[in-house]
């Protein structure tokens, strides 16, 4: 079998001013050093204004920093964007593409996702591609046939298990506080897996992880499901209590 190793993501989305975010990254990595070895990585993904901040505290440490979001294009007229190469360029090792948030609040496509997942490639990034589906297409049923329908979309015939992390995040289950059951993060999870295995040759190696209100207290049965390879946190990555012990869940 495939051994993977799990990765815990920070997302911070738009919160923490430069203190805030200094303080917290500051006390992960003073846990992460004093632990030593860790059975996963770790990546935190503050927000733009706190990138080289994080990525400077971070330095030689086992925390990886990533963005948030990057542009499609390599540089250009695209006022308060900003391009993967910028990234880069300060240090970040991962950008997300295609959260959520980024679908509903700036109408972002899977094909548009798609091209900012070539543009972190390009760049030399490891691209989150995120995907999921809202409430009412799961009340629709049409679950599986949207999550394989964004990641057929969204993920480019580039990727590879070492440019390219898949994040399942149900919409319904984001900020809410309600976590998708075993049992429904087993079978989406089961099913990218089955669309990665057919289309790439290392499509086994790639790593899927789960996102939606995981917290410490139920970050453990979620990391047991067979192809949850680790978490994308939102609010709980916040705390830097409950974003350690999630991490310690995987040691
Ligand atoms: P949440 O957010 O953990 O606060 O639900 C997860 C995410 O949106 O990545």
């Amino acid at each position: 079998m495939t051994q993977r190793r799990p990765l815990i993501a920070g997302n911070w989305k738009m919160n923490c001013l430069r203190a805030d975010g200094l303080e917290l990254v500051s006390a992960l990595v003073a846990k992460t050093a004093e632990k030593g070895s860790l059975g996963c990585d770790v990546l935190v993904c503050p927000p733009a204004t706190l990138l080289s901040d994080v990525v400077n505290a971070a330095q030689n440490s086992a925390v990886g920093v990533g963005g948030q979001d990057c542009h499609a294009e390599t540089s250009g007229a695209h006022t308060g964007d900003v391009a993967a190469a910028m990234l880069a360029d300060i240090g970040a090792g991962y950008v997300l593409v295609g959260h959520s948030e980024r679908r509903a609040d700036h109408d972002e496509s899977s094909t548009v996702i798609r091209r900012k997942a070539i543009a972190a490639h390009d760049a030399g990034l490891i691209a989150v591609v995120c995907v999921g589906e809202t409430e009412q297409e799961r009340d629709l049923g049409a679950t599986l046939s949207v999550v394989n329908g964004q990641v057929a979309v969204s993920v480019p015939d580039g990727a590879t298990a070492k440019n390219t992390v898949i994040a399942y995040e149900p919409v319904w289950a984001i900020g809410t506080g309600r976590t998708a059951s075993v049992a429904e993060v087993a079978e989406v999870h089961a099913a990218i897996r089955a669309e990665l295995v057919e289309r790439f040759e290392d499509g086994d190696e790639f790593r899927i992880l789960y996102g939606g209100s995981v917290k410490p207290s139920n970050a453990a049965e979620l990391l047991a499901v067979a192809d949850v390879d680790g978490a994308l946190v939102g609010g709980a990555s916040l705390k830097v209590d409950d974003f350690w012990k999630i991490i310690e869940t995987c040691a």
